[in-house]
């Protein structure tokens, strides 16, 4: 048993809601002058700075902002190739319909296990030097049985949170037969994938012939329901559509883009708060030169909100949480608070976990530093790297 007092820190977001007594979409726990003390990986206590306790070390950070650790609740960093042409043709106003991703499943299919298990391992770090300390990993890009797989053992080194995609889009080889798809989707790929993830997940999208129907969705849920999955949804990305609606049905813990949104899709959101999360992915709309969806009206509706990346190779290659706040705050009318507390609290929010996403005491010690005295500076400085995850023992921040 080893502990460490962080000190020095110029303020301190815990996004606890409770010390403010506040909801957690607005208020963001902050201290000013505050201590945190580490143990074995969790936090042992929070407070003011005057009244910290000992501890075997002692960490000054001279003066900096700390933040809970980014929750990227959402990402497919399990791939190989290059897609950077397709980004470029979009950039010409050349449409995203999801065809492109045949491309990451041949590049993905060809590479070795060390070669996929480099990138991914490349991918997380990078995501780590900017502040991010959870990320949730999807297949999705093997949409064969032992492809699949291969993707979730190689994602679950890296996480507890992985997440099964075989229900990505209809490979090309199923092309006209979609049906057989679902089935080996829902049966022998589920059952040799199963034991490697904690989420299943469908792209769901009636406005691409490559992504599955309502009804294709609902098999492929229930199957994973049944094997012991949590379900998440990728849902109304290209157009309305019934993502949004299938997801609080069946209380799906997340439904991810929500692009478009009908005022129905608003309020079965906002009525399915405590279960089903909204997330958000900016640097989506960002790369598809989409239209933002209006976050604040969905926090003025009630709807749970999170924010996250979904590093990708087809519709965004950035793994960069603060490059989302920036666009949340820029694009989408939240204030730098309340995006924030969606990459934070949010995220862990959407993938049901309570030890992460606020610096509270019994929580895991997921903290991140920036080289700035606010939370501010992330907004403020946007495209500058001041976020960073701070490790007990890491001596960068004195
Ligand atoms: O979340 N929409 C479906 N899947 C990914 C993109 C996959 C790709 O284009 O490679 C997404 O946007
Ligand atoms: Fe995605």
């Amino acid at each position: 048993m080893t502990s460490t007092i962080f000190t020095g820190i110029a303020e301190l977001v815990t996004g606890d809601a409770l010390l403010d007594g506040g909801d957690h979409s607005e208020h963001l726990g902050l201290l000013r002058d505050a201590a945190v003390v580490v143990q074995d990986g969790f936090i042992a206590w929070v407070g003011p700075a005057a009244h910290g306790p000992s501890a075997d070390h002692r960490q000054e950070l001279g003066g900096r902002a700390v933040v809970p650790g980014f929750v990227d609740s959402h990402s497919h960093v399990v791939f190989a190739g290059d897609r950077s042409q397709e980004f470029a043709a979009r950039m010409t106003g050349i449409r995203y319909d999801g065809g492109g991703i045949a491309a990451s499943v041949s590049a993905t299919r060809a590479a070795s296990d060390d070669e996929l298990y480099t990138m991914v391992a490349a991918r997380v770090a990078e995501m780590r030097s900017q502040g991010t300390t959870t990320v949730e990993i999807k297949s999705g890009y093997g949409l064969t049985v032992q492809d699949e797989a291969r993707s979730l053992r190689i994602a679950a080194d890296f996480t507890s949170e992985t997440t099964f995609l075989g229900a990505h889009v209809v490979p090309t080889e199923f092309a006209d037969r979609r049906s057989e798809y679902v089935e080996l989707v829902t049966g022998a790929m589920l059952s040799a994938c199963a034991p490697y993830a904690r989420w299943i997940d469908v792209f769901c999208e009636p406005h691409s012939a490559h992504a599955f129907t309502e009804d294709e969705a609902r098999l492929v849920l229930s199957a994973g329901r049944d094997a012991g999955l949590g379900l998440r949804v990728h849902g109304n990305q290209l157009g309305h559509g019934p993502g949004v609606r299938l997801a609080v049905e069946m209380g799906a813990a997340s439904v991810d883009h929500c692009t478009y949104l009908t005022p129905a899709d608003v309020e079965q959101l906002a009525a399915a708060s405590e279960t089903t999360v909204a997330t958000l992915l900016p640097g989506v709309e960002f790369s598809t030169r989409s239209p933002y969806p209006d976050a604040r009206r969905l926090l003025d509706a009630g709807v749970s909100i999170a924010l996250a990346s979904d590093c990708n190779p087809g519709t965004c290659f950035s793994s960069s949480i603060p490059f989302v706040l920036a666009l949340a705050v820029r694009e989408m009318n939240l204030t730098p608070a309340q995006a924030l507390l969606a990459a934070t609290a949010g995220g862990a929010k959407s993938l049901r976990r309570n030890d992460i996403g606020v610096i509270r005491a019994g929580n895991r010690a997921d903290l991140t530093v920036l080289d700035a005295p606010s939370y501010l500076h992330l907004f403020y400085r946007a495209g500058v790297p001041i976020a960073r995850v701070l490790d007990p023992g890491d001596r960068h921040g004195s």
